[in-house]
């Protein structure tokens, strides 16, 4: 067998919508409050998508900063790959209409659906890539529209949900020099399938006037043992992650975000100083697929990455899914 070529981060952006709902907004049809968000979430505040505007807008706009930022042209990606589970279309996907729209040679273009876990399991596919030698420049998007799939009559899980997206491009790491990704796991109980599912409305029960009216084709969470499930399997992933490495070496923490709370209790259990995790739900809420890369890509831009040190990136989500990351920058 050929030798492995590591994979690297070459370059990274993100995108959100301009459209700003805060808390308050959700007072006017809800009974809820300002207090009750932040308190048991930490969000002020998202971004959702305006009526005209589509999913796969973020995705062109995050890619698009990714390999600005990486210095690649169009014609230079090998393939592309989304992390999402809110395309335009049920059918093509997203990954077909953001190849078209940005340019890129006829490529390989292909979805992956993994909920909140989705542009983990996308930047393991496309490293793989780089990784056998088969490709030189891979672009990885991930990201959703959540308010497009939440039911916004049901206070306990529209409240949650943000729009947004972020993309990374990998090269083989003896090119671009940066972000070696060191290991990566992906893992998935599909026991827990019915905990975060849109009931009905999919191709096993296609769209009715009767589901439509029952409402049953937005998505439906069980809070309390969604909440369990990301607090234990965010302790396992930071373990898994810093396991026989120098604990010093850690750089930063970049978790999926879903909840304060369940960040904050799960770093202060394994001693983690709250200054070594990067956080930004206040201001977009749970973006899905989306929160890893644009978390990550916040971060890159102000140059808070230092050589030499690692980043541990970690996400959760429906299916049940989860996904962890050791990157070396
Ligand atoms: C959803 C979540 C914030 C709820 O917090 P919680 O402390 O577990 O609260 P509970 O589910 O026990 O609900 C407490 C009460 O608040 C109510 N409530 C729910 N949403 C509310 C809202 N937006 N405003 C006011 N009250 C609300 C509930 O109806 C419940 O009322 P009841 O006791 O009269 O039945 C929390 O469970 C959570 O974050 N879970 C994980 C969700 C997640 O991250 N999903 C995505 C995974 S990727």
């Amino acid at each position: 067998m050929a030798e492995l070529v590591p994979a690297g981060i070459a370059g990274i952006g993100h995108f959100v919508p301009e459209q700003v709902i805060d808390n308050e907004w959700f007072t006017k049809t809800l009974d809820t409050s300002d207090e009750w968000i932040q308190q048991r979430t930490g969000i002020v505040e998202r971004r959702w998508l305006r009526d005209d505007e589509k999913p796969c807008d973020m995705f062109v706009g995050a890619g698009k900063m990714a390999m600005e930022d990486a210095g690649v042209n169009p014609e230079d990606i090998d393939m592309i790959v989304i992390g999402t589970v809110s395309g335009d279309y049920t059918a093509p996907s997203a990954a077909c209409i953001v190849q078209a729209r940005l340019g890129l040679p006829k490529c390989g273009a292909f979805d992956v659906a993994a909920a909140c876990s989705g542009f983990m399991y996308a930047l393991a596919v496309g490293s793989q890539f780089i990784e056998t030698g088969r490709y030189k420049n891979v672009l990885v998007i991930g990201g959703d529209a959540m308010s497009r799939m939440i039911d916004k009559q049901d206070r306990s899980t529209v409240v949650l949900f943000g729009d947004g997206a972020g993309a990374v491009v990998l090269q083989p790491h003896a090119t671009c020099k940066q972000g070696l990704i060191e290991d990566i796991h992906i893992g998935a109980d599909g026991e827990g399938a019915k905990y975060i599912i849109r009931p009905r409305g999919g191709a096993g029960d296609p769209m009715t006037h009767e589901i439509l009216d029952e409402r049953s084709h937005y998505i439906t969470m069980e809070g309390r043992p969604v909440y369990r499930f990301a607090a234990s399997k965010m302790i396992w992933l930071l373990d898994w992650a810093m396991q026989g490495q120098d604990p010093d070496k850690l750089g930063w923490m970049i978790p999926h975000q879903m909840n304060r709370r369940i960040l904050e209790q799960a770093t202060s259990h394994l001693g983690i100083p709250p200054e070594k995790v990067l956080h930004n739900i206040s201001k977009y809420g749970n973006t899905s697929s989306g929160s890893v890369p644009i978390l990550m890509s916040e971060g890159y831009h102000k140059g808070l990455y230092e050589k030499d040190t690692y980043l541990v990136l970690g996400a959760f989500g429906c299916g049940l899914t989860w996904a962890g990351a050791r990157i070396l920058w």
